[in-house]
C-alpha cells in the first residue's frame, strides 16, 4: 500500500536514458580516479549499456517495490553483474543523482522547445510573406481602432516567441550545471574528479554548493514559468485565430485537418485544434504553481516532496511540445481572406485618427483636432456616410481647416504614414520580415 504510494516509477522511468549515462560518466570517473578497480568499472557498465538495451527493447520490468528509476537499474545490475554493482554507487546518493537525471533530461527537452518554437515562428513569416499587402483593422478592445498590415499583426507573434525562445535560452543557462559530487547533502569524502563528469556528459558548469545543488529545483520552475508564458502567446493567438474564422469575421480560414464539423450542424467547421491549445493553458499555469506551491517551505536539503516536481514537468513538456507542433502545421494552412477583411473596414471610421494627423499637420494642436474628428465622426455615422462621402462643405462645418486634399487619405495612406521603426509601413514590416529571416537562420 505505501510503497505504491511512494513509487515513482510509473514516471520516472522516462529518465532511464539520463540516470545510465549519469551512472556510466559516475563509474568511468571513479575508476580514472582509483576508487574502484579499472575492472570492475568495465563490468558495470557493460551492465549498465545492456540494461540501456532491455528497457529500449521493452524488456526490462519496472518494479513499483523498487520505487524509483535509479534503484531499478541497480537492482537488475545486481542480477547482472553480481556484487560488484554494489560499487557504482560510491560516492553518490540518489540525491544527486536524481537532480542530475533531471538537469540531463531537461537540458535535451529546451533544446527541442527552442526548435518548435522556431518552427512555429518560420510558418508565422511564411504567412505574413504571403499575405505582405493585406491590410486589416487593428484593433483596440475589439473594436477596429487604425489599419494595419497583416503581416505587421503575424509578426506580433513572432516578437512573442522569440522572446520565449530567449527565456528558454536563459533557462538553459542555469540547467546546465552538474549537482552529482553533492552526495546525499555535504560533499562525498572520497577524491572524485568532478570537471571530468561535467565534461563526459556535456555539463559547463559545476555546482557550487553541495546543499543547493540536490536542493535546487529553480530551473524546472523556470522550464515550467517560461512554458506557461508561451502557451498564454499560444493562447492569445487561438483565441483571435478562432474569432476570426467565425462566420462574423470570416477574415481566415484554418486548413480542414485542423478542424471538426458538428455532428448534426452541418455547415460548422470548429476551430477545435485552437480551442484545444487554449484549454491546455490552464493545465501548464496549473503545473507551475503547483511546483511553487511543493517547494515554498521545504527545509534544506532534500526532502520526498519533490518527487513531486517530475508529473508536473512532464505534464508540461508534453502539452506545450505538441501545441507548438500542431500551431507550426495549423498556421502554413490559414487561408487569409483579403476581400471579407476589406469589406469589415468599408466604412473607414478607422481613418479618424488620420483625420486628426491631418489637421495637426495644418496646424490644429492634438487634443483640438481630435475633438474635432470627434464630431465629425458622430455626424458621418448618424448620416449613414463613410468620411469619403461627405462632401468638403459638410467638413467645413466641423473645421475649415479640411481642404480636397483630405480625400487623399485611405487606408493604404495611413498604413504608410506609419512609418517609424516598428510601426506597420510596408516598408518597416518589409525589414521586419528581413530581420526574422535572419534570426531563424
Ligand atoms: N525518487 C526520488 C525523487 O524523485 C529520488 C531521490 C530519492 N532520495 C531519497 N533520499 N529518498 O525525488
Amino acid at each position: 500500500m505505501a510503497q505504491d504510494y511512494i513509487a515513482s516509477i510509473p514516471f520516472d522511468q522516462r529518465l532511464y536514458r539520463q540516470d545510465i549515462e549519469g551512472s556510466i560518466a559516475h563509474a568511468k570517473m571513479l575508476a580514472k580516479q582509483g576508487i574502484i578497480a579499472e575492472d570492475d568499472a568495465k563490468a558495470i557498465i557493460a551492465g549498465l549499456t545492456s540494461i540501456h538495451e532491455e528497457i529500449e527493447q521493452g524488456k526490462f520490468q519496472f518494479k513499483p517495490e523498487l520505487e524509483d528509476i535509479h534503484m531499478n537499474i541497480e537492482a537488475r545490475l545486481f542480477e547482472k553483474i553480481g556484487d560488484v554493482a554494489g560499487k557504482l554507487h560510491t560516492a553518490r546518493s540518489r540525491n544527486d543523482q536524481i537532480a542530475l537525471d533531471m538537469r540531463l533530461s531537461l537540458k535535451e527537452e529546451i533544446e527541442k522547445t527552442i526548435n518548435k518554437l522556431k518552427t512555429l515562428q518560420f510558418s508565422l513569416v511564411e504567412l505574413a510573406e504571403a499575405n505582405k499587402e493585406v491590410i486589416m483593422p487593428g484593433y483596440t478592445h475589439l473594436q477596429q481602432a487604425q489599419p494595419i498590415l497583416f503581416a505587421h499583426y503575424l509578426l506580433a507573434y513572432f516578437e512573442m516567441f522569440q522572446r520565449d525562445k530567449e527565456r528558454f535560452q536563459d533557462c538553459l543557462k542555469r540547467t546546465d550545471v552538474l549537482p552529482l559530487g553533492s552526495g546525499a547533502l555535504a560533499g562525498v569524502p572520497y577524491p572524485i574528479d568532478r570537471d571530468f563528469i561535467a565534461q563526459e556528459l556535456g555539463f559547463s558548469k559545476v555546482s557550487t554548493n553541495s546543499l543547493d545543488a540536490v536542493a535546487d529545483r529553480d530551473f524546472i520552475i523556470e522550464y515550467e514559468a517560461s512554458a506557461a508564458l508561451t502557451m498564454m502567446h499560444i493562447s492569445r493567438l487561438a483565441e483571435e485565430l478562432i474569432l476570426w474564422s467565425s462566420t462574423e469575421f470570416g477574415f481566415i480560414e484554418i486548413g480542414e485537418t485542423f478542424t471538426t464539423g458538428s455532428s448534426i450542424m452541418p455547415q460548422k467547421k470548429n476551430p477545435d485544434v485552437a480551442e484545444l491549445a487554449r484549454g491546455k493553458t490552464g493545465r501548464v499555469y496549473g503545473n507551475l504553481m503547483s511546483i511553487l506551491t511543493t517547494m515554498k517551505a521545504l527545509p534544506l536539503a532534500y526532502n520526498r516532496d519533490m518527487q513531486e516536481d517530475k508529473e508536473g514537468l512532464f505534464d508540461t513538456i508534453d502539452t506545450l511540445h505538441p501545441s507548438l507542433e500542431v500551431f507550426a502545421q495549423m498556421v502554413k494552412t490559414i487561408k487569409v481572406n483579403a476581400k471579407r477583411i476589406r469589406e469589415a473596414i468599408k466604412k473607414d471610421y478607422i481613418l479618424a485618427t488620420d483625420l486628426a494627423d491631418y489637421l495637426v499637420k495644418k496646424g490644429l494642436p492634438f487634443r483640438e483636432a481630435h475633438g474635432v474628428v470627434a464630431k465629425l465622426s458622430e455626424y458621418a455615422i448618424n448620416q449613414g456616410k463613410s468620411f469619403h462621402e461627405l462632401s468638403l462643405s459638410e467638413c467645413h462645418n466641423f473645421s475649415p481647416l479640411f481642404g480636397e486634399d483630405v480625400y487623399d487619405i485611405t487606408l493604404e495612406s495611413s498604413v504608410a504614414a506609419r512609418n517609424i521603426p516598428g510601426g506597420t509601413s510596408p516598408q518597416q514590416v518589409e525589414a521586419a520580415l528581413i530581420r526574422a529571416r535572419e534570426i531563424l537562420r
